[in-house]
């Protein structure tokens, strides 16, 4: 399955900058990875073939989610692992709780085969 650039963002993009992630091919369907910015950590993820871009705090007491939570490509949600709230990668809601309040999405594009996200 081709991937796209397809972003979800419940982030202002008006005045976006954008940073290279890596080449495509360096995130198959069903992986992720885990950036640091300056105001952010972030996960960027590959929902079988779909590019999407979450911040890597859970809303409900700051666990890291990338790198120790389960990401389910299928789906295309998270579990946090501390307390077991699952995220919808596509919005940054929670499923369940006891996380209620959204994790910040983030836009995520394809420019000359490299991932980019875009930051306010
Ligand atoms: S820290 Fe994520 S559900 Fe509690």
């Amino acid at each position: 399955m081709p991937t796209t650039g397809i972003g979800y963002s419940n982030a202002a993009s008006a005045l976006a900058s954008r940073i290279d992630i890596c080449p495509v091919s360096e995130l198959p369907p069903g992986d992720s990875r885990r950036v640091e910015t300056e105001d952010f950590d972030i996960g960027i993820f590959n929902c079988d073939g779909h590019l999407l871009a979450m911040e890597d705090r859970c809303s409900h007491d700051d666990s890291v989610l990338v790198e120790e939570g389960g990401f389910d490509a299928a789906a295309c949600t998270i579990e946090c692992p501390r307390h077991g709230s699952v995220f919808d990668l596509r919005t940054g809601r929670p499923i369940t709780l006891p996380a209620y309040e959204a994790v910040e999405t983030f836009p995520v594009l394809v420019e000359d085969g490299v991932i980019k996200i875009e930051l306010e």
